[in-house]
């Protein structure tokens, strides 16, 4: 079995990244510059928005985080967005999730300029995407692509099963995985909640991409032997035992699956930490002027 390092693999493409960077420096080109918007007090999110501006500045990237208060309204919110779409300092910018309930994502994320919607969340590079257009890919999606390819993974013609439909991760690689390129050429099925007979299906996986948001949802008996595993859960659960508290877990009960499994992503340690990298990635892309 091998274990798909996502930490370490991050960690190179941090490095390719910040490599880039020091030979902009020295051509005297645009330091790629994000732009995060955080509205509210939401742990989770404030943690994720924060190590995305860290690793801004571990590559050496220019970043502005903009908080906004949860009572702000969904017009304040649309005019900063503007801001940001107009000031030319600014390559890539995104605005957390989720928002306050009295505001409309659909019409903020609409209000992003497609040219700096490093999180690939807009209507034109879904469109873009789903048409195998340059376009910037959702970072979850993008950095399983890209764990995919730096592990060498066998994908044309083979049976990859999602599990999970959402805008963000499931449906987008479920239209990736079956793009005429590599990693790609799969027979694809899309499962979520609703599908009968699961196992049945997933049995049948030569990849099994799990992001339906269950902790150890995916058993042994679910995996069919040799399979490649990638789990996009993550989930805090209470254990005594350790210093902080809580432990880590995914979507995939991992010692079992991991004994029949060919090859199979860790929580954590495993996708999470690919999501960062593919910002930054499509961050220095806008820089460059390289997707439009
Ligand atoms: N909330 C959960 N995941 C994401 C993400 O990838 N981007 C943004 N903007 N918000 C999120």
């Amino acid at each position: 079995m091998r274990l798909i390092d996502g930490k370490k693999t991050s960690e190179e493409i941090k490095s390719e990244i910040a490599a880039r960077v020091a030979e902009i420096k020295v051509e005297g080109g645009k330091i790629p510059h994000l732009a995060a918007v955080l509205v509210g007090s939401d742990g989770a999110s404030q943690t994720y928005v924060g190590a995305k501006v860290k690793s801004c500045e571990q590559v050496g990237f220019q970043s502005t985080l903009v908080r906004l208060e949860e009572s702000v309204s969904e017009e304040e919110l649309l005019k900063v967005v503007e801001e940001i779409n107009e000031n030319p300092e600014i390559d890539g910018l995104i605005v957390q999730l989720p928002l306050p309930k009295h505001i409309s994502v659909e019409k903020v994320t609409n209000k992003i300029k497609a040219e700096k919607d490093v999180d690939g969340f807009t209507p034109t590079n879904v469109g873009r995407m789903t048409l195998g257009w340059p376009s910037y890919v959702a970072a979850t999606p993008y950095g399983i692509v890209e764990l995919l390819k730096r592990y060498k993974v066998e994908t044309s013609g083979k049976h990859c099963v999602v599990i999970g439909r959402s805008h963000i991760v499931g449906s987008p690689m479920s239209i990736l995985m079956a793009r005429n390129e590599y990693p790609g050429n799969c027979t694809v099925t899309l499962t979520h909640s609703r599908t009968q007979n699961l196992s049945e299906i997933t049995k049948t996986a030569d990849i099994l991409i799990v992001a339906i948001g269950k902790p150890e949802f995916v058993t042994a008996d679910m995996v069919k032997e040799g399979a490649t595993i990638i789990d996009v859960g993550i989930h805090r659960i209470e254990d005594a035992s350790k210093k902080s508290g809580f432990r880590l877990i995914g979507d995939v009960k991992f010692d079992e699956v991991a004994a029949k499994a060919s090859a199979i992503t860790p929580v954590p340690g495993g996708v999470g930490p690919m999501t960062i990298a593919s910002l930054l990635y499509n961050t220095l892309l806008a820089a460059e002027g390289k997707v439009y």
